[in-house]
C-alpha cells in the first residue's frame, strides 16, 4: 500500500476521519413479477407506477419502488418463487423486491431498501440491512454511518452518484429493516439472499466491499463454509470470491464510528480493493 498521497487525497482522508496519515415493456414486466411474486398484476401495476421522485441524480439515482400502500396488511407469504429471481431484469428486479412479503420483515417496513447508484459501476459496496432512516427514505445507508461511507467513497474516487470511474452500486443484505434495528436472522438472511445475487449477476462489477460480518458472511459461506465462527479481522487482508467477483471484506461503517482507531484499517481495506480492480482484465485490456 502506497501513501505517497497527493493533497486530494489528503483532504478526502481528512473528511473520512483518518488520521494521517439505472428495460422490459411495462406489460411484460408485470406479468413476469406477477409470475415471480404471485401478487396480482393490477396491484402490481399500481406499485410500479407509484416511484418516489429521484432524489439527487435524476439519470443515476435509482428511486426507490414504495411497499405496498397499507404495510401493516402485509403478512409474509412464502410464495414467491425465488428460484425465478435469476431471470429478472432490473426494474423487474426492483418492482419484486418492493412487493416482497417472503419474511416477516414485510410487516414492519415503511419502505424495501433495494439499492441505489450506478447500474453499470465496477464497484458494489454491500451493508447489513436499512436501519430506521434507510426504512424511511428507501435508500441505504443515508444514517449517520452513510455519511462516513460516503466520506470512505470520496476518499477513493467514488460517489453514489457518481458514472463511470467514479460510479459505486451501493446495497444490503436485507432489503428491509429489522425491528429496533436488531441483526438479521438466519431464514431472513437466506430468502434475501436471491436479490444480492441478481443485484451482482446484473452488475457484474469488478470488486464487491463487503462491510461488516453479516455482509461478510452471506457472501462468502459458500467458499467458506466457517465464515461464521472467523472473526472479520480474520476476513480482511485477502481477496474473497463471491459468484466469480472479487470480494475485499471491511468494517462497517457503523462499527467505525465506535472505533475511530480502526479506520486506517479500513482505508487499508480501500487501497487493497482499488489494487485488484487495477488487476482486473477490464484495466489490463
Ligand atoms: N447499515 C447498513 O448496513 N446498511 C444501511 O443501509 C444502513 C446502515
Amino acid at each position: 500500500m502506497s501513501l505517497n498521497l497527493d493533497p486530494r487525497q489528503r483532504a478526502m482522508l481528512e473528511a473520512m476521519g483518518v488520521m494521517l496519515w439505472q428495460p422490459l415493456a411495462a406489460d411484460e414486466s408485470i406479468a413476469k413479477i406477477a409470475e415471480v411474486t404471485k401478487i396480482a398484476p393490477e396491484n402490481i401495476a399500481a406499485h410500479a407506477i407509484h416511484q418516489r421522485p429521484a432524489a439527487r441524480n435524476e439519470q443515476k439515482f435509482i428511486a426507490p419502488v414504495p411497499s405496498q400502500a397499507a404495510p401493516k396488511a402485509l403478512t409474509p407469504s412464502p410464495a414467491i418463487d425465488l428460484t425465478q429471481v435469476t431471470t429478472l431484469d432490473w426494474p423487474a428486479l426492483q418492482t419484486t423486491v418492493a412487493n416482497c412479503q417472503a419474511c416477516g420483515l414485510c410487516q414492519g417496513r415503511k419502505h424495501t431498501v433495494f439499492g441505489t447508484g450506478d447500474r453499470q459501476a465496477r464497484w458494489l459496496v454491500v451493508g447489513e440491512a436499512p436501519g430506521e432512516q434507510e426504512d424511511l427514505q428507501g435508500e441505504p445507508f443515508v444514517g449517520v454511518s452513510g455519511q462516513l461511507l460516503d466520506n470512505m467513497l470520496k476518499a477513493v474516487g467514488l460517489s453514489r452518484t457518481g458514472t463511470g470511474k467514479q460510479g459505486v452500486f451501493i446495497a444490503n443484505v436485507l432489503k428491509c429493516r429489522p425491528p429496533a434495528n436488531r441483526n438479521p436472522q438466519p431464514d431472513e438472511v437466506a430468502q434475501c439472499a436471491p436479490y444480492l445475487q441478481r443485484q451482482v449477476a446484473l452488475l457484474q462489477p469488478d470488486i464487491i466491499l463487503a462491510l461488516g460480518r453479516f455482509a461478510a458472511q452471506s457472501l462468502l459461506q459458500a467458499t467458506l463454509p466457517d465464515v461464521a465462527t472467523l472473526p472479520l479481522g480474520k476476513l480482511r487482508g485477502q481477496v474473497h470470491r463471491y459468484q466469480g467477483v472479487p470480494v475485499v471484506v471491511s468494517y462497517h461503517p457503523a462499527y467505525l464510528l465506535r472505533a475511530p482507531q480502526d479506520k486506517a484499517k479500513a482505508w487499508a481495506d480501500l487501497c487493497l480493493a482499488m489494487n485488484v480492480l487495477r488487476q482486473s482484465p477490464a484495466e489490463i485490456a
